[in-house]
């Protein structure tokens, strides 16, 4: 799990240098994704090249390499450190400048950055196999941008800790209207009398690829009803499921939030049928 890349090079990780005038290290100026993969197959990596290309043109960049060489480079780097379970995280940031300077320098080379991280095993739909979230909730105090996927992630940070400080897994935020949102690092979904329910995409959360893959499933596959519109806070907290949705968890199932059971306090029916149809049809996008 050492071999980095850095700007054109693969590397050890321990030689992989930074400017610290660097955007992102000074402003957090860049955008990043994270792609999960098993046994050298990515999942979802068309809708996480789609969303970085969004998210780089959201901040005044464009894609600073063409598709398949960067498919290439995350092929390359799946390869060189040995194609287990590996999640990939890719960061491009605007650039190294000279002064610090808030406005967008012209003339700069984006930094490009790419390295693996172990991720636990695909999970199996398997009620008890799975483990079961627990979640505190609080209201979103992040920024208004949250669809960008942005590498300035202090906001993410402070409610992610939130959570962990607590001794839970995550932190599920509802905006001031009392609405759902999304967790920090997750989407959300509920169940509630055998519907699926997440909140429509907007600025205030990410585009979530698993959010994105899991719709179009439950779509194609037409037999799980669900809803994609505004959730309240009153119906999280009367769901009979919460999923979390991420790229290194797929569909987490909540048992608990703000330390009261959700539902019957257990792994629900729909969360395994949804992740059942998940595992199959997943490599399929
Ligand atoms: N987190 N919402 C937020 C705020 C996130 O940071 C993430 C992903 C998601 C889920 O998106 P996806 O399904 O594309 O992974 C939703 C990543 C994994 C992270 O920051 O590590």
């Amino acid at each position: 799990m050492d071999t980095v890349f850095l700007n054109g090079q693969y590397l050890p990780k321990a030689e992989a240098k930074i400017s610290p005038m660097d955007r992102g290290f000074l402003f957090g100026d860049g955008i990043y994704e994270v792609i999960p993969s098993y046994a050298g197959r990515c999942v979802g990596l068309r809708g996480h090249l789609a969303r970085l290309q969004q998210g780089l043109a959201a901040i005044g960049m464009a894609m600073p390499v063409p598709f398949d060489e960067l498919q290439a480079m995350i092929q390359q780097l799946i390869d060189l450190n040995g194609r287990g379970n590996l999640g990939i995280y890719l960061h491009i940031s605007r650039g190294t400048d000279s002064k610090r300077f808030h406005a967008f320098p012209e003339h700069i080379a984006p930094t490009i950055f790419a390295y693996a991280f172990a991720i636990a095993p695909e999970p199996i739909p398997d009620k008890t196999k799975v483990k079961g979230y627990k979640v505190v909730s609080t209201a979103d105090l992040r920024w208004q941008r949250c669809h960008i996927k942005s590498t300035s992630l202090l906001g993410n940070v402070l409610h992610f800790q939130q959570g962990y400080a607590q001794g839970v897994d995550e932190t599920i935020l509802f905006n001031e209207q009392g609405f759902l949102t999304e967790a920090s690092a997750c989407n959300v979904f509920i169940v509630k009398a055998g519907e699926i329910l997440t909140p429509p995409l907007d600025h205030q959360l990410l585009p979530g690829i698993t959010r994105q893959l899991l719709l179009a499933i439950l779509e194609k596959d037409g037999n799980l009803p669900f809803a994609v519109r505004p959730v309240s806070m009153q119906e999280v907290r009367d769901a009979d499921e919460i999923w979390l949705t991420s790229s290194s968890k797929e569909i987490a199932p909540v048992i608990e939030m703000d330390a009261k059971p959700v539902g019957k306090g257990r792994v629900g029916d729909m969360w395994l049928a949804a992740q059942t149809l998940f595992s199959a049809n997943k490599y399929a996008y």
